[in-house]
This record gives structure tokens, C-alpha cells and sequence, in this order.
């Protein structure tokens, strides 16, 4: 349920607060939301050492942000895995030297998906990281994520965040987006660095941060203990430009999309990962309340296939 909120006058101050308030306003319209090689860079495993260590990184997706980010932490002895392919297998033990995660923030929140992987998932690594993605603001997500897998009995020695493209399309204009120079090699380089060095250190978040990450939860009515947890019937509907050329059925991690003789037909418990509605070849697909800046625009990372996403997040091939 939404619950009234007036921001303060300081937050309004906030130089974010455009973009708290229009993608606070967008969620509300919708009225859905209750519930190294070598010693120089990467792969930067071991190469000064005598031993070669074995890295995992677990995954999700959506737009291909996280696996682009997966892959250049990988080397050749890294296992990059996708963890609603974990979840489709029911695989949950992992063990390596060096155990990562990679996922988007969702109002600063892990998926649903990743959540409930987590809960269930026993890591035997000497070090763990969690690198967070996210378009715009960050606020406490770093600190969400520590308490989500401390809760879930597994704690992760670095948390770290990386700004990439936005692909909320609510409140951005993909075409603009892409144009935006993000630093993302810089970013990757000072991850890459500090997991050479096994860092053990936690980003800081600010009082502020947190105060802003508060004002949406107060405002969006998302319930902090499941994140961003819809019904894909609710949020989105299929129009006549439709094809039927089966992508959606594939890049769901979910798999909430069919084609039936009748057309595409979509349901079932949703993430809101948006690997639907961006990948969608036909731009058939749309939201069912919430307005677009710019409905003519779509995104996937440059460096990341739509065969990729598909076999990161197919549930029914
Ligand atoms: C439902 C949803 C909520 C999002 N919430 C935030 C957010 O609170 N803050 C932010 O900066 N970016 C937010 N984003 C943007 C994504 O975190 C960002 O684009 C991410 O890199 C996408 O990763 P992917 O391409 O691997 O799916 C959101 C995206 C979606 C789809
Ligand atoms: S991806 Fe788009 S065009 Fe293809 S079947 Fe799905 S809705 Fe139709
Ligand atoms: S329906 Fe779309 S947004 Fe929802 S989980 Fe599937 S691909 Fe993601």
C-alpha cells in the first residue's frame, strides 16, 4: 500500500531528489507495489603467486550490465554461473578460493531472485565480494546487501558499487543514457585492484544515503523484506506489434511469457528485471501504468548478446 510522504526540506535540498521523486512517482502510478593477467590488472587471480586460485561469480541480469561487469572480473579459471540457472537446477553448495556476486540494485535493493538464492546458498570461499550495479543513485544498497547476507548467514568480506547505464525506462531516455560517460574502465580497474589484494572493506554509505533509501521505502510502499516483487500480468502488456518471435519466452528469468495461438501471454510472480520490455525486437511491449520518457528507446550492454541473455536467464529451454 502507498502511504503518503512528504519529503523534508532538506532532502528536497538533495541534489538526487529530481530522481527520488520521478522514480518514486512512476512506482506509485503504477500501483503495484504492495506486497588480473599477471601482476598488472586482470584476471589478477594469482598470477604472482605460486598458486592458481579458483574463482566463482554468480550473476543476474537483465539488460546485461552484471554480466558485462561478471566477465571482466573473470579469467580462465573463474566459473561464471547465472543464478536463475541455479535456481531453475536447484544449485545452491559452491566452493572456490574467491566467491563473487554480481547483481543490479532494484530501489537500492538486491532482485528477489538473488534474495532468495541467497537464504538457501552455502559458500565455502576464504573470500567473498559482492559487487552492486546501479544507474543513478546508489543510496544504501551496500549496506542492504550486508544485511541481507549476514541475515542469511553469509557475509561478504567486499561490497562495493559501479554506476553503469540506467535502464529504468521510466525516468530515463535510453538513447541519452548510453551517451553518458559512466567511467566504467576506471571503475572495473579499482575493483580489480582491491580484489588482487583480497580487500576487506565495506563502501561507505552516508547518513544521507540512508535517509534517502528510508524516503522511498516510506513513499513507494516496497516492502524491504522482498524488494521489487510484482506480477507480470499487472506490469505489462503486449501489443499489436508483436511478431511472435518467441525472445520474451527466453530472456525471462521467471519464464512468464508463452506464445499461444492467441498471441504472447505473460504472467507469474516478476521480477521487474526488464529483460522483457528491452528486449523485446518489436517494442511490443510496454508498461501497463507507468509513462516512458521515450518509448522508441531500448538497451542492452554494447559488449553483451541477446544469445547471452537468453542463456543466462531462459527457463524453458
Ligand atoms: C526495477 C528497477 C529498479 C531500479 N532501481 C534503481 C535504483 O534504485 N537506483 C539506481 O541507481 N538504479 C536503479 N536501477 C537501474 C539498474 O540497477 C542498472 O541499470 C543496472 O546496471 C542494470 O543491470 P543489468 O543490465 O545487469 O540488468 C533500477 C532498474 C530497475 C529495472
Ligand atoms: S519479444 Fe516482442 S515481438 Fe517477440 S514474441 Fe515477445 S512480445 Fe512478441
Ligand atoms: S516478466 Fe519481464 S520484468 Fe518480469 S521477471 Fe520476466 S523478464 Fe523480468
Amino acid at each position: 500500500m502507498f502511504r503518503t510522504f512528504a519529503l523534508s526540506e532538506n532532502q528536497l535540498k538533495q541534489k538526487h531528489t529530481m530522481e527520488t521523486i520521478s522514480r518514486r512517482s512512476a512506482l506509485k502510478r503504477m500501483g503495484l507495489l504492495v506486497a588480473g593477467a599477471a601482476c598488472m590488472g586482470m584476471p589478477a587471480l594469482t598470477a604472482c603467486e605460486n598458486k592458481t586460485k579458483k574463482r566463482i561469480i554468480l550473476y543476474f541480469t537483465g539488460t546485461g550490465n552484471c554480466l558485462y561487469v561478471a566477465r571482466q572480473l573473470a579469467d580462465e579459471h573463474t566459473e561464471l554461473l547465472s543464478i536463475p540457472q541455479l535456481v531453475k537446477q536447484g544449485r545452491y553448495t559452491f566452493e572456490a578460493d574467491e566467491i563473487g556476486i554480481v547483481y543490479p540494485v532494484y530501489g537500492h535493493m538486491p532482485p528477489n531472485m538473488v534474495r532468495e538464492f541467497i537464504k538457501k546458498a552455502h559458500l565455502e570461499a576464504g573470500y567473498k565480494f559482492a559487487i552492486l550495479t546501479y544507474g543513478n543513485r546508489k543510496c544504501s544498497s551496500v549496506e542492504i546487501w550486508d544485511d541481507v547476507s549476514r541475515k542469511a548467514g553469509c557475509p561478504f568480506d567486499y561490497i562495493t558499487t559501479m554506476i553503469m547505464v540506467d535502464n529504468w525506462l521510466p525516468n530515463f531516455d535510453m538513447n541519452e543514457q548510453i551517451k553518458i560517460d559512466k567511467h566504467i574502465p576506471e571503475s572495473l580497474e579499482r575493483i580489480r585492484t582491491d580484489l588482487v589484494a583480497q580487500r576487506r572493506w565495506h563502501e561507505p554509505v552516508t547518513e544521507l544515503e540512508r535517509q534517502q533509501h528510508a524516503g522511498f521505502l516510506q513513499a513507494s510502499g516496497v516492502n524491504p523484506e522482498t524488494g521489487f516483487l510484482l506480477h507480470s500480468q499487472d506490469a505489462f502488456t503486449v501489443t499489436d506489434a508483436c511478431i511472435g518471435c518467441g525472445i520474451c519466452t527466453e530472456v525471462c528469468p521467471r519464464g512468464n511469457y508463452e506464445l499461444t495461438s492467441t498471441g504472447i501471454k505473460t504472467e507469474g510472480a516478476c521480477e521487474f528485471c526488464f529483460a522483457c520490455i528491452h528486449n523485446c525486437p518489436q517494442k511490443a511491449i510496454l508498461f501497463k501504468q507507468m509513462k516512458e520518457v521515450n518509448p522508441n528507446a531500448r538497451y542492452r550492454n554494447e559488449h553483451v548478446s541477446l544469445w547471452s541473455i537468453k542463456e543466462a536467464n531462459h527457463q524453458k529451454l
